[in-house]
């Protein structure tokens, strides 16, 4: 099945199911002062949550671009490192406004994996919310209950409030939610250690793939929680996960998803990707990541700057022009190059991309240029005045560092910090004294 196929499947079956279907919204946020990008695909729908307007549809469904890149839901420094966190993803989901609750999200869920994309259920585990005496928040009973109709009981694991009450932010619509995670080792694995001590352990195969949340809550300002005028559903499903685990991949990077975008760099960078953990590999999975979340940030609307959202668009440019500049040994633009394949792979899903290729291709291209101009100032800069040479020109610095005073070194220190150049900072020192 392509992923193409997989995105189809989920959206049919919710429709079959009374949802109606809905586009994404842009991935960059302009009217949420606790937000700066979709984080979640409930992001659009928080109105609805709390009762502030009403919405057209009971029932909805989608896949949303998301952004995870700093604050309560991931780092950008484990992306492309590791095998299945991602900067922008896609976040399918149904929701429920008042209608429908735990009985029917549950059980479509696993009619949905187990039926219809036919996942060994042998492989799965789910998780509900344990309670939680300090918040004065009750075990979450009646998702156990209903679990169990489906489940056996010794796959049915009670999780505490970090992994089993979801939160959208420090404020906002809340709830118990309960997760549904997929055990992908191989079955020599699987007889030695059981999966069950794996979930929520940070195991590379056995990932979360869906969480069901049960909004019922409102944490307020003063982090007291206030109960929601109606219960709703909110789910959220990783698409690229979910992709791995059909295609039998042990990465979400050798899925369809990316195999094309890391041909093309494989193309342009005249190397081959071989799936290991070498810095080489990991920069081919950082630029295949990357140019995702900063070609739709971009055709969203929102440009690298030095504040704000912008701000962060320019750190995940920066962060793949570092890693191709360092481990690909290129040293002109090249992610702007890859918008034509990621706006062609996306025309049917996120039409935006191919709308204003034009416009986003030549914004990133500037900012390499512009970037790798830095850098390469930066480097000489550095060398000249230190003696040293860089073993590692692509990690380089950005600033000038050409002063005789500790003080005024130190302050560049967010910036070498920044750009994970702590060590810098230290050489300095010791040729100072
Ligand atoms: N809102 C559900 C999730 O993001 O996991």
């Amino acid at each position: 099945m392509t992923s193409s196929e997989i995105r189809s499947i989920f959206l049919d079956f919710f429709k079959s199911k009374g949802h109606t279907i809905v586009p994404s919204a842009p991935i960059v946020i302009k009217n949420d002062p606790t937000l700066l990008f979709t984080n979640a695909g409930m992001n659009q729908f928080k109105d609805y949550f709390l009762g502030n307007k009403n919405p057209d549809h009971k029932r909805v469904a989608d896949t949303q671009k998301c952004l995870r890149v700093s604050g309560k839901h991931n780092d950008l420094e484990e992306v492309g490192v590791d095998t299945y966190h991602h900067t922008m993803f896609e976040m399918l989901g149904n929701w429920s406004f008042g209608d429908y609750f735990k009985k029917e999200a549950i059980a479509w869920s696993w009619e949905l994996l187990t039926d219809v994309l036919k996942l060994d259920k042998d492989r799965l585990y789910v998780t509900v919310f344990e309670g939680d005496e300090k918040e004065s928040l009750s075990f979450d009973r009646e998702a156990y209950d209903e679990w169990k109709k489906y489940i056996a009981e010794e796959r049915i694991l009670k999780g505490n409030k970090k992994d089993n009450f979801w939160e959208m932010g420090d404020t906002g619509p809340c709830g118990p939610c309960s997760e549904i995670h997929v055990d992908c080792r191989t079955e020599e694995e699987r007889k030695q250690v059981d999966g069950k001590t794996l979930v929520n352990a940070d195991h590379p195969q056995v990932i979360e793939i869906w969480n069901l949340v049960f909004m019922q809550f409102n944490r307020l300002k003063d982090g007291s929680l206030q109960n929601l005028p109606e219960k709703h559903v909110d789910t959220g499903m990783g698409f690229e996960r979910l992709v791995r685990v059909l295609q039998g991949k042990q990465s979400n990077y050798d899925t369809d998803i990316f195999t094309g975008t890391i041909n093309e760099i494989e193309k342009i960078v005249n190397k081959k990707y071989d799936f290991s953990d070498s810095k080489q590999a990991v920069a081919f999975r950082v630029l295949s990541d990357h140019i995702r979340a900063i070609g739709f940030c971009i055709a969203d609307g929102q440009l690298p700057s030095n504040t704000g959202a912008g701000y962060v668009i320019r750190r995940i440019l920066r962060r793949a022009v570092r890693y191709y500049f360092s481990y690909l040994d290129y040293k002109t633009p090249l992610l702007f190059q890859l918008i034509p394949h990621i706006a062609q792979q996306f025309e049917n899903v996120f039409p935006e991309l191919i709308q204003q290729q034009d416009f986003v291709t030549k914004v990133i291209k500037e900012e390499e240029e512009s970037f790798l101009r830095t850098l390469d100032k930066g480097i000489r800069r550095f060398n000249d005045y230190t003696g040293f040479y860089i073993e590692d020109p692509g990690m380089g610095i950005m600033t000038d560092t050409h002063t005789t005073n500790i003080e005024e070194v130190t302050k560049t220190s967010t910036i070498l910090e920044e750009i994970n150049l702590n060590f810098l900072l230290d050489e300095i020192q010791k040729i100072k004294k």
